[in-house]
């Protein structure tokens, strides 16, 4: 049994290569699409259980979620709390025969996975990606920064923020060394130029990331002209949310990708305020080539989080930690 803490999971993935990116990506890719499958099979030949996940309020207003999740070969159960101090807790992955295989720190296998589930249709998106501007400045913000210039060609990054810049300072002077001719900046609310550049930003950028849980759009649809762009949105898990107005989210031809259709019916604000129906959404797992995405308008992407995404991150960041010797074993559990 191997234990993974959080510095051990973070400097696994902050050294990964393309090609281990690729592999990360497609591996969690194939997940979503054996998930697909499965949702049209008989109960009693499904492989993938994911049964709705539970959350515990306490009296001192903390939030635990559990969600258990098994693909037969592997079963887990991430246990995470939202608390005033951010998300904390871990991951449990079993063999079917429920031997524990590890412990992981939940915090960055959570921000890595949903970031890596954006890049499915960014690498897919067949315009340029040389500007990218992030909404957040948290861990999910943090990864969908590295994991851009890891696998696109980006040359401009814009953080916008409504408070402080958090970890981007220190995040940008490292990438800075390893991307010298990419160009960081960050906006903040309080600036006193924040519209104006907020919206130059916008009308030059390529890809808008939302990762934050706003109950206001972050900009209204009039600020972006005809230009196709890729948009995607993780931030929003509940109805009062919302990253974006219905005019953007709708901008991709009234079609939304998504990682899940109920689940982002049920939870995601933004749609839930357009009144999307299912027939406007298309499952990453439904995507059964590696073609290029070309909507109708902007390439939107909505994502609220799967159970299966950490369970088979957590089995693939295992493996890796072996092969790496990374970690503490623990023997004769
Ligand atoms: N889709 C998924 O699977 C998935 C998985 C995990 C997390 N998430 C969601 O992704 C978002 C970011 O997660 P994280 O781990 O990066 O969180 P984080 O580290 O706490 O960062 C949150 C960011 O959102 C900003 N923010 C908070 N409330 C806001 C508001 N009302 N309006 C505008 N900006 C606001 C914060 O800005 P300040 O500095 O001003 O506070 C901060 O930059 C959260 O909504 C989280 O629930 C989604």
């Amino acid at each position: 049994m191997l234990v993974l803490k959080e510095s051990d999971v973070y400097g696994l993935l902050s050294n990964i290569t393309v090609p281990e990116c690729n592999h990360l990506l497609n591996t969690l890719h194939n997940a979503l699409r054996e998930c697909t499958k499965d949702k049209h099979l008989s109960p009693s030949e499904r492989t993938i259980h994911q049964p709705e996940r539970e959350a515990i309020t306490t009296t001192l207003g903390n939030t635990s979620l559990f969600m258990p999740t098994s693909i037969t070969t592997t079963t887990g159960v991430k246990v995470v709390t939202l608390s005033s101090g951010g998300l904390k807790g871990a991951i449990n992955l079993f063999t079917p025969d429920g031997v524990l295989l590890g412990v992981l720190n939940a915090a960055e296998v959570t921000a890595f996975r949903t970031s890596l589930a954006v890049m499915i249709p960014f690498v897919r998106y067949p315009h340029p990606k040389t500007n990218i501007v992030v909404f957040g400045a948290g861990r999910q913000a943090e990864w969908h920064v590295k994991l851009a210039l890891l696998l696109g060609q980006v040359k401009h990054v814009t953080i916008v923020n409504r408070g402080a810049p958090r970890r981007m300072e220190q995040l940008f002077a490292t990438l800075q060394q390893k991307y010298p001719d990419v160009k960081f900046e960050v906006l903040l609310k309080s600036a006193p130029d924040y519209d104006s550049r907020l919206r130059k930003y916008l009308k030059d950028s390529d890809v808008i990331c939302g990762c934050t849980p706003a109950t206001e759009p972050h900009f209204p649809a009039s600020y972006l002209d005809s230009k196709p762009r890729y948009i995607s949105l993780i931030g929003s898990y509940k109805p009062v949310m919302q990253e974006v107005d219905s005019d953007t989210l709708l901008s991709g031809g009234r079609r939304i990708y998504c990682d899940t259709k109920e689940g982002c019916l049920a939870e995601a604000g933004e749609l839930i305020r357009a009144k999307v129906t299912e027939d406007q959404l298309i499952e990453l797992g439904e995507l059964l080539d590696d073609n290029p995405l070309t909507p109708d308008g902007n390439l939107v992407f909505k994502c609220v989080g799967l159970g299966i995404m950490d369970l088979v991150m957590a089995g693939e960041l295992i493996q890796m930690a072996k092969d790496k010797g990374v970690g503490i074993v623990v023997d004769d559990f």
